[in-house]
């Protein structure tokens, strides 16, 4: 699809990605769990901030720029993990690399790849952070995490929401599996590439390996490796185990966010998984707010969940996000036009952002504050 120039928003790259993607594939990104309200939400809670534009202000020279953890951002988002890239487009997560090396925008590579983390940090010198799903084999997470630092990455976003796979009623039905070819390519080395597991533990896991799968291989995935047990003193294990600044994703509580601060993590990401684990969740943008009051500015909030428009970047800013992560959009661009795709998709955020604060009278991030919200 070469006039991908045309698709102005992520909705219109949706649009498209849907036209191109099998219908199983595009399920699997596109749902939510179970009655699929929170994504809705997600969107309306963004939608209710309303933003007090300051006027007569110098915005013909704006910057954009910011930093995270040490991190230099081009504007303030980063790519959110998301499995399975190869879905979308054959180069999947090696796409998605190059376009945040040619864009800046630093990538965070999910455990659930389909290309490994490896090769992934060999195809650019780009930035990148990797997300890891904790194993119940601890032999694994901890190969994991050594295999994440000798390949350069540079933080570890900790998973903290998916204890079990959300229900995603799309994928139930269509059975859905990675298709012959594609593997978990991070995982094959500990489990096979047979879904759920493999022919290292015969009987305890790989819950299909006889009798066709019924359901999602994910969820089974999930029901059978990762470790529902986590919990806070885990997260001192990580700690104990590994030098990398950690962040904690799917944090939607004050409570817990100063725990992890307490633990000494690095960073919250507000998320509810874009509205696929807990569909009765709260919308991330009405959960930031208590998070950023809890933390008291001692370690840096992201927040991601229905990020559409510059100016729900620019809302996220104002109640006190640092910065914040794109997950669909990004597929939609993969899907739709490989490399080029999320680029193009990247500098519609960036641009949008940029007019959005302009149009708010904010010359720099610092400009952007709560005094830019309404009083409720
Ligand atoms: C995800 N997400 C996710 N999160 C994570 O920590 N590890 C993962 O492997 C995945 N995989 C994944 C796959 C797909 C297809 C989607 C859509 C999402 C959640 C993701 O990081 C992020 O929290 C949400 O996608 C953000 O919401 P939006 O921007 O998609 O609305
Ligand atoms: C998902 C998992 C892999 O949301 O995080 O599909």
């Amino acid at each position: 699809m070469d006039d991908h120039g045309k698709l102005l928003t992520p909705e219109d790259f949706r649009k498209a990605a849907k036209r191109v993607l099998e219908r199983s594939a595009y399920d699997y990104f596109a749902s939510g769990a179970d009655g699929q309200k929170l994504r809705k939400r997600n969107r309306k809670a963004w939608d209710a901030i309303e933003i007090r534009h300051r006027v007569l202000v110098d915005v013909s020279d704006v910057d954009t720029s910011t930093e995270v953890l040490g991190f230099k951002l081009p504007f303030p988002a980063m790519i959110a993990p998301m499995a399975y890239q190869r879905l979308a487009r054959d180069a999947g997560e090696l796409a998605t690399v190059r376009a945040a090396f040619a864009t800046h925008v630093p990538m965070i590579v999910s455990t659930m790849a389909t290309v490994t983390l490896e090769a992934i940090a060999e195809a650019t010198p780009a930035p990148k952070w990797f997300q890891l799903y904790c194993h119940r084999d601890r032999g694994i997470t901890e190969d994991l995490i050594r295999r994440a630092e000798a390949a350069g990455y540079l933080a570890l976003v900790v998973t903290v929401d998916a204890p079990v796979l959300g229900r995603r009623l799309a994928d139930e039905r269509n059975n859905f599996d990675l298709p012959e070819g594609m593997t978990r390519a991070n995982l094959v080395r500990y489990v096979g590439a047979a879904p759920g597991g493999g022919p290292d533990e015969p009987g305890t896991v790989g819950g299909h390996a006889g009798p066709p799968l019924q359901g999602s291989e994910l969820a089974d995935l999930f029901r059978t490796r990762q470790d529902a047990s986590l919990t806070w003193k885990d997260i001192d294990w990580f700690r104990s185990l590994t030098k990398l600044p950690i962040v904690l994703k799917g944090i939607v509580r004050g409570d817990d966010a100063k725990r992890a601060a307490d633990a000494g993590c690095a960073g919250v990401i507000v998320s509810n998984h874009g509205g696929r684990q807990l569909d009765a969740s709260i919308p991330s943008a009405r959960a930031l707010p208590e998070v950023v009051a809890a933390v008291d500015g001692h370690i840096p909030v992201l927040v991601d969940g229905g990020i559409e428009w510059g100016a729900d970047i620019l809302r996220s800013l104002a109640l006190g996000a640092k910065a914040v992560l794109i997950g669909r959009p990004v597929l939609w661009g993969l899907a739709v036009a490989g490399e080029a795709g999320v680029r193009n998709v990247l500098e519609i955020y960036k641009e949008d952002f940029q007019r959005a604060m302009q149009l708010a009278g904010c010359a720099s991030i610092a400009d952007i504050d709560s005094d830019l919200l309404t009083i409720s």
